[in-house]
């Protein structure tokens, strides 16, 4: 018998090493790609390709896509390939094929490259992970959600939201040292689910509801859930194949139940609300017949873009007040200066603040939440003067923190400094160098409602407190790796006095 298990265990090794061997020679293979096209690249290494760091969670995917604009920029590329595993990414580093590819051939690159399901995972398909011809018709169907006029609508919900925030800080700022995001993102869960749900979720008394529940779902991923999220951006096909679900099954089951049942009691009872969910449900009535589903999907989305990014620029705002206290008393004249003049907090007086706009602007390029922008090519596209053409399908990343950290468009990037985005110096940017919203068609819609939910919090709160940082906070921050929204690993805790 001895003969047949050593004749076992060498047929094992040998197909152990043939297949090492195979996959060695595919990834080196594959690594060529760049080359072969001639683009300059990353030199890559088996099997992570330049993503090492990320897999191995010593950095954040922003943190190392600007890693790459900085390498790349240092030898003076115009544009960088990548890998990220197996899969080609490339990257423009040049102003001017950022401005094709975002804007003037759009139309090349109107997908974001994101998997998404919508027969299997129905709340996948929202504006954000949606390309082709279905992006551009909910886009065009969404775009009048964020008016000017939509936005008024809902500002009483935020005024609302935001009294219960100073409540809530009121009670404990008395205590010691506050941990300001858990504030914010209470703040930012209540606003969302009054505009987008239709609920009071009140998640300052009642953190424990379902609501708040399954929002912190969403951004706590279990191991398997990241695995799976890895899967569907650099291996689409299994993904595919698999059916995969990029939104975890009880979520979407609890978000669709939700919306299901506020759009039932609405026609029931007859009750219109001032808020996107009223929004959508007309959308479900007009011609453009948008399923329940569909309409799910996009409420479930505004939650998803806005509830982290909005809490995370407000406390990197306060968080940079802290530790520049003349910025803080200036801000805090203007707004005291506003809130006189309009008697409260109003809806015109808020374009009265040209001064907090000039310090989130900063907060925003200093601490951008979405570090990163991606697009995908849709078909065959010759890049401008030159012989290369990138094939349909190709992973475009744009690195947002590594432009507006480039010393070239931001001298002293990390100085903290509103006088950059002062009117007179606002006009002198370097159109693409400044982008936390995104650029283009594919811009972020909420924008408007994010200028508004921030704006009506940090006057509520600078009105009555001043900030400082407390020696708890860890600095320098250290981001945390498994984020795709840029916030710390340690919480910022923030000396909250009454004045
Ligand atoms: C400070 C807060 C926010 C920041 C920094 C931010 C940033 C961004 C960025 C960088 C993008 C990608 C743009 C691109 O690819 O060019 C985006 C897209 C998007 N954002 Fe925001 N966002 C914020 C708040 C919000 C809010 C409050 C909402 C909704 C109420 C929202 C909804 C969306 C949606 C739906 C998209 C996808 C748009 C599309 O693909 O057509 N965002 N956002």
């Amino acid at each position: 018998m001895g003969w047949f298990y050593d004749s076992v265990c060498l047929n094992i090794i040998a197909i152990c090493v043939i297949l090492v061997v195979g996959i060695v020679t595919y990834c080196k293979w594959v690594y060529k790609y760049w080359e072969r096209l001639g683009v300059p690249y990353l030199v890559p290494s088996i099997p992570f390709g330049n993503n090492k760091e990320l897999i191995l969670l010593n950095q954040s995917v922003g943190e190392l896509s600007a890693q790459h604009y900085r390498t790349a920029k240092a030898k003076g590329y115009k544009h960088v390939g990548i890998f990220g595993f197996i899969r080609p990414e490339y990257m423009p580093i040049d102003l001017k094929l950022l401005k094709h590819i975002l804007a003037k051939d759009f139309n090349y690159f109107s997908d974001r490259g994101f998997y998404y399901d919508e027969e299997h995972d129905p709340l996948s398909g929202n504006l954000f992970l949606l390309g082709g011809n279905k992006w551009k018709k909910i886009r065009s169907k969404l775009t009048p959600t964020f008016t000017s006029g939509k936005m008024k609508m809902m500002f009483n919900s935020v005024i609302e939201c935001s009294q219960m925030l100073k409540q809530a800080i009121d009670t404990v700022h008395e205590q010691g040292p506050i941990d300001i995001k858990h504030f914010l993102e209470r703040f930012t869960t209540d606003v969302i689910g009054s505009c987008a749900f239709g609920l009071n979720c009140n998640s300052f008394n009642d953190s424990d509801s379902d609501f708040c529940k399954y929002s912190k779902r969403i951004f706590s991923p279990t191991a398997f859930e990241n695995l799976k999220g890895l899967c569907t951006v650099y291996f689409r096909s299994i993904g595919k194949f698999f059916k995969m679900n990029v939104i975890p099954a009880d979520v979407s089951e609890f978000f669709l139940t939700t919306v299901r049942n506020t759009v039932e009691y609405r026609k029931a009872n007859n009750v219109i609300r001032n808020d996107f969910l009223q929004i959508l449900i007309d959308l479900m009535k007009d011609d453009s017949g948008l399923t329940i589903e569909e309409i799910a999907a996009q409420a479930f989305v505004f939650f998803g873009a806005g509830f982290e990014t909005s809490s995370t620029v407000m406390m990197y705002c306060l968080l940079e007040l802290s530790l520049n206290q003349d910025i803080q008393e200036k801000l805090r004249a203007e707004v005291n200066n506003v809130m006189n003049r309009h008697d409260q907090v109003t809806y015109d007086g808020l374009n009265d603040l040209v001064y907090m706009r000039q310090v989130l602007d900063e907060v925003m390029r200093k601490h951008p939440p979405l570090a990163f922008l991606t697009r995908a090519c849709s078909k065959d596209y010759q890049i401008p003067n030159t012989n290369v053409v990138l094939k349909k399908d190709t992973a475009i990343l744009i690195s947002i923190f590594g432009l507006q950290h480039d010393p070239e468009y931001f001298p002293e990037p990390e100085k903290f400094d509103p006088e950059r985005f002062s009117p007179e110096n606002k006009e002198k940017l370097t159109p693409f160098s400044y982008m936390p919203f995104g650029e283009g068609p594919r811009l972020c819609i909420g924008l408007r409602f994010a200028f508004l939910q921030m704006k009506i919090a940090l006057s509520m709160l600078l009105k009555d407190y001043k900030f400082s940082i407390n020696e708890k906070t860890e600095l320098p921050l250290k981001i945390n790796p498994k984020g795709f929204v840029m916030s710390p690993m340690a919480s910022i805790w923030l000396d909250v006095e009454k004045i």
